[in-house]
């Protein structure tokens, strides 16, 4: 029987007017014909409340309970990772519904390991202020965790021959997060055949989180949402501009924005992706921190490589699990064409610095068809100057990253598309060879000046070499070719972003470089 509050004495509540034992849902419509829902399983004791809280791509356990005059208060916890993710609810009974306001937390601390880049995905959501949820009792078991299914034993996928060079295209997150539709995918589409990127190699468009729906339907297969009325109408749409299409799915129940994942179902959706023609398939962790440890991603992200295989559809496969676990060591094992190696990029220098330039530790696993990902491109999303972005494709071509441009390319500025689209420095990127740049030299460290030179070699023995000023002022910087153990005597040395050759005197080359700009030069041809 549910009551209303009524305090016994200031500040307390008696738990014999009310009851709060049994299973709440709170269903927020996402406009997309689907609802999230989040289900709080409570179980009281006096004043005391336990239970669990399932809410997008998290399951706590009730750790913490307590009641004042406004009604009560709950903390719930659960490890994922190094971490302990926590998430306090107020609430209060208002007539049959319980009212919860999620409380905004601090992001949890990222845990030091690996490339040390390696941060959960998604903190900064936690950090926005949530609108209360209403939510309202339901049966017994609904909104309960699938059962556990059983992890294969480890092999080693066979490698599906594609991605020789990192992937490259266009990736809908970054701008349009969780609004992207049908039509901004088609009209992208549309937009890298008239501008040019096809041309310049930018082939797969590729959507992410939040095209599907809340629930399989009866045969158990994947559904799309409102917003993505015919996947295999749209894969024949991208493919008849002579383009790619990717998507998006998780090892977990849920992704990362509560949408069905793959969890128990991973051959059935990749038939089904295969059917639609899917090209390329982003398979990001999220929902499965709700039933499993980091210790299990390799056995998780096996079973849907050998599913990929199964179709015998080439589908490039991209592993998101923010680098944890050391993925470099096993990503290709398990079929990766390429794995995250960090938490998500934000687009500001700070972020992209970040993460970019501390990749050269995960250097030496990257390989044809198997490269690492230090996630997606912000170039000519407005958080950072031409020189920053120049300095960001730049260094991601070192880096033999994927590059998945990550902005709306029906606006874009002239010199955006300009970045985006530098053949010479796409040609390093793309370089045969499949090698990483590794950091050759860097400036005595202080904050204010520093610089690095990275060097990355290139089929036929060339190199490339880019010079990055990460300080605050503009600076001279030479370029030493003898301490960099490169010949650059009878080789042509171009300057990449300026398109022409420069001159090496004693085989140095002195050259004036921007704040947080770059020099790029390739040696040889
Ligand atoms: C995670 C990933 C992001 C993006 C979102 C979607 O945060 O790391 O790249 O896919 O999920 O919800």
């Amino acid at each position: 029987m549910v009551a209303t509050f009524v305090p016994s004495r200031p500040g307390v509540v008696t738990e014999t007017h009310i009851n709060l034992t049994g299973n709440w849902v709170a269903a927020v419509s996402m406009n997309d014909g689907t609802f999230r829902r989040s289900y709080f399983n409570l179980l009281q004791h006096g004043d005391t409340i336990t239970g669990t809280i399932r809410t997008t791509q998290f399951f706590y356990d009730i750790v913490e309970s307590s009641w004042d005059s406004a009604g009560f208060r709950i903390v719930g916890a659960m490890k994922d990772g190094a971490t302990v993710r926590r998430q306090e609810f107020r609430g209060r009974l208002v007539g049959d519904s319980l009212h919860l306001l999620p409380i905004r937390q601090p992001a949890p601390a990222a845990p030091a390991a690996g490339a040390r880049a390696t941060t959960a995905a998604n903190t900064s959501a936690a950090s926005r202020p949530q609108p209360e949820l209403v939510a309202h009792r339901a049966p017994r078991g609904e909104g309960a965790l699938p059962s556990k299914i059983t992890l294969p034993a480890r092999h080693t996928v066979r490698d599906n021959g594609i991605a020789r060079t990192p992937a490259m295209g266009w990736n809908s997150w970054n701008k349009f997060a969780g609004r992207v539709t049908d039509a901004d995918v088609r009209a992208m589409a549309d937009a890298m055949v008239s501008n040019g990127m096809r041309d310049a190699g930018y082939v797969y468009v590729n959507i992410d989180d939040t095209w599907e729906g809340d629930k399989r339907d009866s045969l158990g297969n994947i559904t799309s949402n409102s917003k993505f009325p015919d996947m295999k109408a749209l894969a024949d749409y991208v493919h008849s501009k002579g383009l790619k299409l990717g998507i998006y799915s998780s090892p977990g129940p849920t992704t990362c924005a509560g949408y069905i994942g793959s969890y128990g179902h991973e051959a059935q959706d990749a038939k089904t992706f295969a059917e639609w023609g899917i090209d390329y398939l982003k398979y990001d962790w999220c929902g499965a921190r709700m039933l499993h440890r980091d210790e299990d991603m390799p056995a998780l992200y096996q079973i849907m490589g050998d599913a990929l295989l199964a179709t015998g559809r080439p589908i490039v496969y991209s592993l998101c699990q923010y680098g944890r676990l050391d993925v470099w060591k096993w990503g290709a094992d398990v079929g990766g064409n390429s794995w995250r190696t960090t938490g998500d990029i934000k687009d500001t220098w700070e972020s992209m610095a970040n993460i970019g330039f501390r990749q050269d530790v995960v250097a030496p696993y990257a390989k044809p068809g198997h490269f690492n990902d230090p996630d997606m491109l912000e170039i000519g999303n407005g958080g950072m100057t031409a020189d920053e972005y120049r300095t960001h494709m730049s260094l991601w071509s070192m880096l033999a990253a994927p590059l998945l441009a990550g902005n709306d390319l029906r606006t874009m500025s002239l010199e955006t598309l300009a970045i985006l689209t530098n053949k010479d420095v796409i040609r390093v990127d793309q370089d045969p060879l499949g090698k990483q740049a590794t950091r050759a030299l860097v400036s005595p460290d202080s904050a204010s000046v520093r610089q690095e030179i990275w060097t990355r070699p290139l089929a036929n023995g060339a190199w490339a070499v880019a010079a990055f000023n990460r300080g605050l002022d503009s600076a001279a910087v030479e370029i030493d070719f003898a301490a960099l153990h490169i010949n650059t005597r009878g080789v042509p040395v171009r300057d990449l972003w300026a398109h022409r050759r420069v001159r090496v005197q004693d085989n140095k080359y002195t050259v004036t470089i921007p704040s947080h700009g770059v020099v790029m030069l390739r040696v040889g041809r």
